[in-house]
C-alpha cells in the first residue's frame, strides 16, 4: 500500500532556505525506491515575504497549514539592524504563533555527540540526551503588558504560565521517552528556590508521574547549575524536561556541547496529533552567511530524520542519522559547502 505525505516546507529566510533544500534532497534519497511519497507545498513566509507585501502569516495560509500531515520549518529573520523589520516580530507573528496555535507543546531537542565531531568541550565524554523544553507555556505566552509606556515610571509584566494539565503533559512525555531509553533517566530542570509558585506546581507533577514509572531514576537540578554539569560532565544527562524559557537557553548550551548549532535539530511535537507538527533546526536564518554555501545542512537534515520517526518511517529515519553519522566521522580538511556535505550524507544512504 503506497502512502503520500503531505509536507508543507517553510524555508524561511537566509539559511533557512539552503539547509531546507538540502534536507529536502535527503528526504527524497531516502525515500526514493519505497511506496512513501512526499506530497510538498512550499509556503513563503519570513521577512523576505514581510518585506515584499507586509503578511506575516495570513489567515488563509495559516488555515491551509492546519491541514497538512507534517512541517518542515528552515529559519526566520532578516539582516539585523533593518529599519523595515524594526517594529516586525516575525518570531512571535510566524514561529510561536505556530508553536502556540499547533499546540506543540513537546520541544524535542536531541544532543548526540557524533564520532569525529569535535566538541566546544575539551573532554566531553560520552554525550547523548534529549532536552524536553515545554513548548506552549511558561514566559512565552505573551501574558503581560506595559503601563505608562515609555514614561520613567513604565511598568512592565511578562506573566509565566504553568498549568496543572501544561506540565503534567510535558512530564509525561519526558518519562515515557525516558522509559524507552536504555539509561532510564530524568533530570527535570527549574528554579524551584526563587519561582516558587510555578516550581511547586512541577515538583507536584513530577512525583506524581514519577510514580508510575518506578524504573526511571529522577533527579532534579536547578537551572543554573545545570547549565554547570552540562559544561563539566555532560555524560550524567539522559532525558532532561523543562519549561519553555529554561528549555530555550539550554538547548543552545547543549548545541555547542554536541559539536555545535550547525548539527542541532528539533521538532515542535504535536504528540496527539491534532495539528501538523514542525521540525525545524535550532539555528537561525544566519544573514551574514546567507547565500554563500556556506550553512551547515546537518541540523535541518537532522531535524528532518526527527519527522520521519514521528510520521512512523523509523528505519528511514535510522538510516538518515547512520548516513549523517558516517559523513561526521569522514569530516575535516577543507570546509565543504552545504551542497557538497548533503551529497555526501545522500551518498552514505546508498
Ligand atoms: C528557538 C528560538 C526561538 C525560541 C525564537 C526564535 C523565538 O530561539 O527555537 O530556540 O525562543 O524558542
Ligand atoms: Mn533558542
Amino acid at each position: 500500500m503506497s502512502r503520500t505525505i503531505s509536507l508543507a516546507v517553510i524555508p524561511g529566510d537566509g539559511i533557512g532556505q539552503e539547509v531546507t533544500a538540502e534536507a529536502n534532497r535527503v528526504l527524497d534519497a531516502v525515500l526514493s525506491g519505497s511506496d512513501v511519497r512526499l506530497d510538498r507545498t512550499e509556503f513563503k513566509l519570513g521577512a523576505e515575504r514581510l518585506l515584499a507585501d507586509g503578511q506575516t502569516l495570513p489567515e488563509a495560509e495559516f488555515e491551509q497549514l492546519k491541514g497538512f500531515d507534517a512541517i518542515l520549518f528552515g529559519a526566520v529573520g532578516g539582516v539585523p539592524g533593518d529599519e523595515r523589520l524594526r517594529d516586525a516580530n516575525i518570531e512571535r507573528g510566524l514561529l510561536l504563533k505556530l508553536r502556540f496555535a499547533f499546540d506543540h507543546y513537546a520541544n524535542v531537542r536531541p544532543t548526540t555527540l557524533f564520532p569525529g565531531v569535535t566538541s566546544t568541550l575539551a573532554d566531553p565524554g560520552e554525550v547523548d540526551f534529549v532536552i524536553v523544553r515545554e513548548g506552549t507555556e511558561g514566559p512565552y505566552v505573551g501574558n503581560g503588558g506595559r503601563l505608562r509606556a515609555d514614561t520613567p515610571h513604565e511598568v512592565a509584566t511578562e506573566v509565566s504560565v504553568n498549568t496543572a494539565f501544561g506540565v503534567e503533559r510535558i512530564v509525561r512525555y519526558a518519562f515515557e521517552m525516558a522509559a524507552g531509553r536504555p539509561a532510564q533517566k530524568l533530570t527535570w530542570v527549574h528554579k524551584t528556590n526563587v519561582l516558587v509558585h510555578a516550581g511547586a506546581v512541577w515538583q507536584r507533577v513530577v512525583e506524581a508521574v514519577a510514580a508510575e514509572y518506578p524504573g526511571v531514576a529522577v533527579d532534579y537540578m536547578h537551572i543554573d547549575a545545570a547549565t554547570i554539569h552540562m559544561v563539566q560532565q555532560p555524560s550524567r544527562f539522559d532525558v532532561i524536561v523543562t519549561d519553555n524559557l529554561f528549555g530555550d537557553i539550554l538547548t543552545d548550551l547543549a548545541g555547542a556541547v554536541g559539536g555545535g548549532i550547525g548539527l542541532a535539530a528539533s521538532g515542535n511535537i504535536n504528540p496527539d496529533g491534532a495539528f501538523p507538527s514542525m521540525f525545524e533546526p535550532v539555528h537561525g536564518s544566519a544573514p551574514d552567511i546567507a547565500g554563500q554555501q556556506k550553512a551547515d545542512p546537518t541540523a535541518s537534515i537532522l531535524s528532518a530524520a526527527i519527522m520521519l520517526d514521528h510520521l512512523g518511517l523509523a528505519p528511514e529515519a535510522e538510516r538518515v542519522r547512520a548516513a549523517v553519522r558516517a559523513d561526521l566521522v569522514t569530516r575535516g580538511g577543507e570546509p565543504r559547502t552545504t551542497r557538497a556535505i548533503s551529497d555526501a550524507i545522500i551518498a552514505q544512504l546508498a
